[in-house]
């Protein structure tokens, strides 16, 4: 039985992919991303989630943590990235590396998408390589050498 646990955490307007601006977040819906990380990271077992509303990110990544045995979680906050400073101090408030991930790249957008309040507090973003920047957050997790701190 797998060891490696991740939760796979994402918010606001993620659910839409697929529909939502295709030419910005590409056509897979978040169900193809997820089942594409499942059959890539055969040794990893996923959870994911997915909500609209901050408060419930929050309560995830509590559980999360208080729950215990997650290697990591790769985090696309959607727009919260930019403006929650909740979700900056939840972050700061666990001990789970968290990985910031975006099928965009947020610095090649809108002036707004350039501030990540939640950067700073994460161990790493990735942004702009569409669904493989899931990819590519689940291998940072998985690189994570523990007794290393930055
Ligand atoms: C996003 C970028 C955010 O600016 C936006 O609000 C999203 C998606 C991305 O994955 O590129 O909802 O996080």
């Amino acid at each position: 039985m797998s060891t490696i646990s991740i939760l796979v955490l994402n918010g606001p307007n993620l659910s839409r992919l697929g529909k939502r601006e295709p030419e910005v977040y590409g056509r897979r819906t978040l169900g193809d991303i997820n089942r594409e990380l499942v059959e890539s990271f055969p040794e990893v077992t996923f959870e994911f989630f997915q909500t609209e509303d901050e408060g419930a990110m929050l309560e995830k990544l509590f559980h999360c943590e208080d729950k215990g045995g997650f290697r990591g979680v790769v985090l696309n906050a959607g727009a919260l990235t930019h403006y929650s400073i909740a979700l900056r101090d939840a972050i700061s408030a666990v001990t789970v590396p968290v990985v910031e991930v975006h099928l965009s790249n947020i610095y090649a957008r809108e002036e707004f998408r350039r501030t990540s309040v939640i950067s700073e507090v994460c161990q790493g973003v990735i942004s702009g390589f569409g669904a493989n920047s899931y990819h590519l957050g689940v291998r940072a997790i998985l690189g994570l050498n523990h007794s290393t701190q930055p």
